[in-house]
């Protein structure tokens, strides 16, 4: 496996590999990677004849008050991670490669970022969708992978590839989660003990609204009532927000009838938690 930093360099290797009629996959991260990147490398790898991992903390994607500075970060730990799980390439270029200092274009839409975390984060999709715009355009690889635990940014990487032709097949992959529930993230690494314990409120939370739903509540505002509530129970969590909308547009529903996607935001001290689930009433 190697490490490629410039673009220029990533390019003729995916020429190389095209030249031996090769199938590309690419899974965009920000590194520090976890047992949740790794399942999306591992299908990666059995689905595509090579497959690259970007590993790099994009900053248009940060707020100006947000932690792009203390992002954690250890290039030899997702080195030997993505080894492991047989990737060929990690691309980690320095922000410099990536944007140009006058750099002035960017990818951005107008519907499904906005609500959720784009609320607080009104910013982030936009660089979420240019830096996954550059990745595509650099690497163009038949498949990319992105998981369901960053359920708004699956959705809205789908709509983009759909609004702007980009020929690449997206797959989404479950949510991978620790042991007692938590989702695995990155961020986790901010929790102290205490808030790392108080933090498993929102897949407990998550899981009474889904039984709710399973048990045939059909009225959106009751169960994200239940949630909330569950929520409120942990001093040390701040909920952003608790939200059902439909599973593609993302709007909100009343009645849940139809794919929904039921998502929050919490803040454990000063970490911001997400985590979601999905489901189809009518299966
Ligand atoms: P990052 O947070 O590093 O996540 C990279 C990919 O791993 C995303 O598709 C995310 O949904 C997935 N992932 C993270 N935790 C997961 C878990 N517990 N289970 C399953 N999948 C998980 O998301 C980003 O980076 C960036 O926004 C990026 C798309 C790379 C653009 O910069």
């Amino acid at each position: 496996m190697q490490i490629v930093t410039t673009i220029e360099e990533l390019r003729s290797i995916v020429k190389w590999w095209r030249g031996e009629g090769h199938s590309v996959g690419l899974v965009p991260t920000m590194g520090f990677l976890h047992e949740g990147h790794k399942s999306l490398i591992v299908k990666a790898v059995s689905e595509n004849d090579r497959v690259v991992v970007s590993d790099f903390v994009n900053p248009t994607q940060f707020g100006a008050n947000e932690d792009l500075s203390t992002y954690p970060r250890d290039i030899e730990r997702d080195g030997a991670l993505c080894e492991e799980a047989g990737a060929d390439v990690i691309f980690h270029p320095a922000p410099e490669e990536m944007y140009f200092e006058d750099n002035c274009t960017f990818v951005d839409m107008n519907r499904l970022t906005k609500g959720l975390c784009g609320k607080t984060r009104p910013t982030h999709f936009c660089g979420v969708c240019t830096v996954v715009s550059k990745l595509f355009n650099i690497v163009t690889p038949d498949r990319a992978y992105f998981g369901q635990k960053d359920a708004q940014q699956l959705a809205v990487i789908r709509r983009m590839v759909r609004d702007m032709n980009f020929n690449i097949e997206i797959v989404g992959c479950p949510i991978v989660r620790e042991e007692d529930g938590l989702a695995m993230s990155s961020r986790n690494t901010y929790l102290s003990e205490k808030e790392r314990k108080a933090a498993l409120i929102l897949h407990k939370s998550l899981t009474l609204g889904e039984e709710l739903i399973q048990s045939g509540e059909k009225d959106a505002a009751k169960v994200r009532d239940a949630i909330l509530k569950n929520m409120r129970t942990e001093p040390l969590a701040r909920v952003d927000y608790v939200e059902i909308v439909d599973a593609e547009n993302l709007e909100p529903v009343k009645r849940i009838e139809k794919p929904i996607l039921a998502a929050t935001a919490v803040y454990i001290g000063k970490t911001r938690l997400i985590d979601n689930f999905s489901c189809d009433p009518r299966n």
